[in-house]
C-alpha cells in the first residue's frame, strides 16, 4: 500500500477509532442553562494555582529581525528565539507580515461558527473520523468533556484534503483556508530553519522533514459558560506536532500554559501568532526544547475563538532524536515512524504529556 493510502487509513477508517460523538456545546450554551451538565464540571480545577502576575509573559519574537543573517538585531533575536524554545516552549511572533491572511481566516471562521447548527452539520465529523465539525479526544463515556466545539481539517498533504468537509458556506471559506494553510506552512518552515541554526545543525535539517508536512487546522469555538471557573474549554495537553501556530480570533483570552507547576495566562498581542514547540520538536531536539502543557479556559459572558495550525513531519519520516544532536549523548526518546505516531495521537484522550511519555526512554 502506498504510504499516503496508509496514512489515509489511519486517519479516516473505523479501525483506528476517532471520537465518540457528544452534544454540540454551542447549542447547549445557547439554552440559557443555570446549571452546566455534570460531565463538563471538573471539581479539581478550582484548586489549581493560576499566576496573577501580568508581567510574567512568554517571550516576543520579532520575525522582521530574522530575515537575513547580516541584518541589525539578527543575532540577538536568534538568541531570544533559542531561549524561548528552550526555557518556555512558547513565544509570540510579531511582524510576521501575514496579517492579511490571518484576518481573512479569522473572518470566515467566525462566520462559519455563526451559521445555524444544521448548516454547520453539513461538515460534521463522520463516525470514527477526526476531520470535520464536532469534538475530539472523547474515548470513553465517563471522561469529562470540554466546553467547546471544534472544526478540524487537514489541508496538507493536498491529496488527503477531503473537500467534503470543507464548507461552501461562507463561500470564501475554501479559498481562504487554502491560502492560510500555505502561508502558515511557510512561516513554520522559516521557523524550522532558524531553529535548526539555533540547534547547531544544517539549516535545512528539520525543514526537510516538514516540507511535505501533514498540517492540521483546528478552529476552536468556546461558548460562554455560566460556570466558567468549573469547566475547561480544552483540557491540559501538549501538542503532538513539530510546531503549532495559534491565533486568537477575537479579543477574549483563555490560553494558559504550565510553568513551574502553575498556570500562566497568556496575554496575546493583537495580531501576533502564538507559537509553541510540540512533542515532535522536543523529540527531534532530544529534549533540548520542551513541549509545554497548556489548556484553554472559557469566559462567563463572551464566546472565544482560536485557530491552531499543527505541523507534523511528512509521510514516511521517522520521529526520533536527530542523529546530529545525539552523537555521544544518550537518546532520550525512541524512534518510530510517523504512521505509528499518528495512530497514537488519534486514539488518545487529551491527557497532559501522555504521548511523549510513550516515547521517552526511561
Ligand atoms: C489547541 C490549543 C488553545 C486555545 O487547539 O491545541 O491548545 O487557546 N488551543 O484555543
Ligand atoms: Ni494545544
Amino acid at each position: 500500500m502506498a504510504i499516503e493510502d496508509n496514512i489515509d487509513v489511519i486517519i479516516n477508517r473505523t479501525e483506528y477509532g476517532g471520537s465518540i460523538p457528544v452534544d454540540n456545546v454551542q447549542a447547549l450554551a445557547s439554552k440559557d442553562l443555570k446549571d452546566v451538565p455534570v460531565r463538563y464540571i471538573r471539581p479539581d480545577i478550582e484548586a489549581e494555582e493560576v499566576l496573577a502576575d501580568d508581567l510574567f509573559q512568554i517571550p516576543v519574537i520579532d520575525l522582521s529581525k530574522l530575515n537575513d543573517a547580516g541584518q541589525p538585531g539578527y543575532d540577538d533575536e536568534l538568541v531570544k528565539l533559542h531561549i524561548a524554545c528552550r526555557d518556555w516552549g512558547f513565544f509570540q511572533l510579531i511582524n510576521h507580515r501575514v496579517s492579511e491572511t490571518i484576518d481573512a481566516m479569522n473572518k470566515v471562521t467566525e462566520e462559519f461558527f455563526n451559521l445555524p447548527l444544521e448548516e454547520k452539520m453539513k461538515c460534521a465529523q463522520l463516525p470514527n473520523n477526526i476531520k470535520g465539525y464536532g469534538q475530539a479526544f472523547v474515548v470513553s463515556d465517563e471522561q469529562k468533556l470540554n466546553w467547546g466545539d471544534m472544526f478540524f481539517l487537514l489541508p496538507l498533504p493536498i491529496s488527503l484534503r477531503h473537500l467534503r468537509f470543507w464548507p461552501q458556506n461562507p463561500n470564501s471559506f475554501r479559498k481562504t483556508l487554502e491560502k492560510y494553510s500555505k502561508t502558515l506552512h511557510g512561516v513554520s518552515m522559516q521557523l524550522f530553519k532558524l531553529i535548526s541554526i539555533n540547534l547547531g545543525i544544517e539549516p535545512e535539517a528539520i525543514g526537510k522533514m516538514f516540507e511535505n508536512c501533514t498540517q492540521g487546522i483546528r478552529m476552536n469555538y468556546y461558548p460562554p459558560c455560566p460556570e466558567a471557573r468549573k469547566v475547561l474549554g480544552l483540557a491540559p495537553h501538549s501538542d503532538a506536532t513539530g510546531l503549532t501556530l495559534l491565533v486568537q480570533v477575537n479579543e477574549v483570552q483563555g490560553l494558559q500554559i504550565k510553568k513551574n507547576s502553575k498556570w500562566v495566562p497568556i496575554k496575546p498581542i493583537p495580531g501576533s501568532i502564538i507559537v509553541n514547540v510540540g512533542d515532535v520538536l522536543e523529540i527531534l531536539s532530544n529534549g533540548e526544547y520542551n513541549s509545554i502543557e497548556h489548556r484553554a479556559i472559557v469566559d462567563f459572558e463572551k464566546e472565544r475563538l482560536s485557530i491552531a495550525a499543527f505541523h507534523s513531519p511528512g509521510l514516511g519520516a521517522m520521529i526520533g532524536p536527530l542523529p546530529e544532536l545525539v552523537k555521544e549523548k544518550t537518546h532520550k526518546y525512541k524512534t518510530i515512524d510517523v504512521q505509528y505516531y499518528l495512530k497514537l495521537i488519534i486514539n488518545s484522550k487529551l491527557d497532559g504529556k501522555c504521548l511523549i511519555d510513550h516515547m521517552k526512554i526511561q
